[in-house]
């Protein structure tokens, strides 16, 4: 799990750095091929329920699941880029969502709250606590802020499938019970927060979700050891400071 996720740390590193006015998703896409078969990996999307891509390209109202194509990244928006290695049998899975060069104010709060809410989430990541644990620090900052939860798709369990259980939503269902994280687990935590209404639709294509409202929505997701001690993020990128 550790190589995996060193890789798609790398690869999401690597790929986000090409994000500027101009660069067709496409080109992305392409891009990222090239570095996972660098690193000696393949895409832990491509083909997955016959998923088209490589990675994942969600740009400003797209939520999760935007399919890479001939779209031209502009100044103003902000690229939702999630990206899965599989290396010698585990996945590593990790998204950012990176500003093309600026963006207007909420949007910039939308995107600096979804990242807060994942690093308060990972702090959440210990053994002892539950699931809801880290929900709850997703939905609280989130909604906090005035932004709203996605609540059709979900973190998840991961290790040598894509998803395992357990499932890790952004919002606590307070009947509901919860699983304990135990010391071993490897949970994918990925806030989708979107700056209006929490609603979103699946477009024609069959993969790329959209808010209703058209506002847009932000996504980070790490890749989290439970320890006996602190969390471990095992997609942290090399060489960069947390927080
Ligand atoms: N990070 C996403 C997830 O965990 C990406 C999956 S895209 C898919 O669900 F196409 F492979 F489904
Ligand atoms: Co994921």
């Amino acid at each position: 799990m550790r190589a995996a996720c060193r890789a798609a740390a790398a690869v999401l590193a690597d790929v986000a750095a090409e994000i500027r006015p101009g660069t067709k998703t496409r080109e992305l896409d392409d891009y990222a091929a090239e570095r996972i078969a660098r690193h000696g990996g393949r895409s832990a999307f491509l083909g997955y329920r016959k998923y088209p891509r490589q990675t994942c390209i969600s740009v400003n109202e797209e939520v999760v699941h935007g399919l890479a194509g001939d779209r031209r990244i502009q100044r103003g928006d902000i690229v939702s880029l999630d990206v899965g290695v599989t290396l010698d049998g585990y996945i590593g899975d990790n998204a950012t969502t990176v500003i093309v060069n600026e963006c207007d104010k909420k949007t910039k709060k939308l995107v600096e709250v979804t990242k807060q809410s994942l690093y308060a989430a990972i702090s959440c990541a210990v053994a002892g606590n539950r699931v809801r644990d880290i929900s709850k620090a997703i939905q609280d900052l989130a909604e906090g802020n005035g932004f709203s939860v996605v609540r059709e798709f979900v973190g998840h369990g991961v290790g040598k499938t894509m998803h395992e259980p357990p499932q890790v939503p952004n919002y606590v269902e307070p009947r509901r019970r919860s699983p304990e994280l135990l010391p071993g687990m490897t949970l994918a935590i990925e806030p989708m927060v979107n700056a209006g209404t929490a609603a979103v639709k699946v477009l024609k294509d069959g993969w790329t979700v959209v808010t209703r409202d058209g506002q847009p929505s932000a996504h980070f997701e790490h890749t989290v050891l439970i320890t006996d001690d602190e969390p471990e993020v095992l997609t942290w990128p090399e060489g960069k400071k947390f927080g």
